[in-house]
């Protein structure tokens, strides 16, 4: 009786499993399917899918559907055998494919059609930061005629640590209370940056589809936002609508780092060539959302490298033909604390909280007189 009950509870299961296993597959088909089919860049993920489809990547973003559950090494039935081969459980590198983690966290803001989305990418415990950028350069969002959106990308603590339910208490707290938080459930590491910036790429593709920049940053910069808007608009007179590019500081020549010590290791595992393609440092890069579609779209077919400017604004950038420009005024290096130095620039790096709020104060108070 008990072994009749349990074999027949397996036969359930099996089927059960084999039936998911199977949607799974169909309905990530059509969905790469379509996107295959359609080559415009500017309706990509959005104007041109039928509904289903449109209700089915709306919920992939807005819920904890289960279809949606994979692990770091899945690979997308769509993937070319040499992807395949590349994937071993315990490669520094794994294949994505589909960037389905869970959302914890979604925002409240609607970024749907802003003219510019400000995705931040910040660890968990740094609400301090999230509170300064929020009130210093990041309040451009808060003026509703700017048109923009600031967004904290996060990811989540590893399930074996201990402590992550006080930091969690906090977070939910806030973006309780200023809607502009997205975590996902992919473990929170420097070596995971790839993956969260992937998720900015995800959620403006597919929640902010008629938007038209995104700005990537990290939580250590200054960005002159009315500059950077003006810069971005200026290469959109000469370039034309319809032209997707990442503009930032470009890193040309630079190749991968094989001692295993560095901050940037690569092995040959995970990086073959001995050059990165021509790429934007990954502190401060903006981009058109045609761009960011299309890198999106990218990530799906091209296994995760861990360093994410190499991967988003390199790789992804070369295999998508996106134009990579360099741009003089969006600096990487630590300049003086001062707003005078920020009336010609449109980002700097290393600076902490307070040297925000002096940068800040400085920079918009008009009776400072520079030279
Ligand atoms: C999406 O990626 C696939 C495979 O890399 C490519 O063939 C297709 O042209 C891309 N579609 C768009 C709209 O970029
Ligand atoms: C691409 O899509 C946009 C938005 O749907 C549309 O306005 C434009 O005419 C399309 N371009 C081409 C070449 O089909
Ligand atoms: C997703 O599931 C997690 C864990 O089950 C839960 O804590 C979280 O609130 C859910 N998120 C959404 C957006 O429903
Ligand atoms: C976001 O804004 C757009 C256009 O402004 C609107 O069509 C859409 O319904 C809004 N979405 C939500 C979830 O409020
Ligand atoms: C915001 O910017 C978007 C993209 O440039 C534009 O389509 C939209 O009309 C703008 N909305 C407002 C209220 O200015
Ligand atoms: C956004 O602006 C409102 C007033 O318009 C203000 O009350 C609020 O504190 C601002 N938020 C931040 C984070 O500065
Ligand atoms: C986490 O806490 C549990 C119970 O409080 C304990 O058994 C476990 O060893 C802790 N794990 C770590 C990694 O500290
Ligand atoms: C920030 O989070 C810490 C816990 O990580 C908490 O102790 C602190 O009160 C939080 N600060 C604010 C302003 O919420
Ligand atoms: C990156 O995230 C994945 C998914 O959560 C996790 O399995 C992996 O351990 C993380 N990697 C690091 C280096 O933390
Ligand atoms: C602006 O700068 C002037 C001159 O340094 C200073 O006296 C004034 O207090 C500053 N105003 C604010 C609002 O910080």
């Amino acid at each position: 009786m008990l072994s009749k009950c349990s074999t027949s509870m397996k036969i359930v299961t099996l089927v059960l499993v084999m039936i998911t296993v199977l949607l799974n597959f169909v309905v990530y088909d059509y969905i790469n399917a379509v996107i295959i089919a359609n080559q415009n860049t500017t309706g990509i993920l959005s104007q041109s899918f039928p509904s289903s489809v449109k209700r089915y990547l709306a919920n992939s973003v807005g819920t904890n559907d289960s279809l949606l559950r994979t692990t770091a090494t899945e690979v997308s039935t769509t993937s070319t055998p040499s992807t395949r081969k590349s994937v071993q459980e315990n490669d520094p590198i794994f294949v994505i494919n589909n960037h389905r983690f869970i959302y914890k966290i979604v925002p409240k803001v609607n970024c749907s059609d802003s003219k510019l989305v400000v995705c931040v990418e910040i660890s968990r415990a740094n609400n301090k930061t999230r509170q300064t950028i929020r009130q210093t350069w990041g309040s451009y969002a808060n003026v509703s005629s700017n048109n923009a959106t600031l967004i904290f990308f996060l990811g989540s603590e590893h399930p074996s640590t201990n402590g992550s339910q006080s930091v969690q208490h906090f977070i939910n707290k806030e973006a309780e209370l200023y809607g502009d938080i997205l975590q996902e459930d992919y473990v929170d590491d420097y070596k995971n940056l790839s993956l969260k910036s992937v998720s900015i790429l995800k959620w403006v593709s597919l929640k902010c589809p008629e938007s038209q920049f995104l700005l990537k940053v990290d939580d250590d910069m200054y960005i002159n936002v009315p500059l950077l808007v003006q810069t971005l608009d200026d290469i959109i007179k000469s370039k034309g609508k319809y032209h997707p590019f990442i503009v930032g500081y470009s890193v040309q020549g630079s190749g991968p780092i094989r001692d295993p010590n560095s901050k940037w290791y690569a092995p040959l595992s995970a990086y073959k060539g001995n050059l990165y393609p021509r790429y934007a440092s990954g502190v401060s890069y903006a981009m058109t959302t045609s761009a960011a579609k299309l890198l999106y779209n990218a990530s799906l077919q091209v296994p995760v490298f861990s360093l994410e400017d190499v991967y988003v604004t390199g790789i992804l950038a070369d295999k998508t033909k996106v134009e990579v420009i360099h741009n003089a005024l969006i600096n990487i290096g630590n300049h003086e604390v001062s707003g005078c130095n920020f009336r010609n620039k449109i980002s700097g790096h290393h600076y902490s909280a307070s040297d925000m709020e002096r940068i800040h104060k400085e920079l918009y108070n008009t009776t400072i007189k520079c030279n």
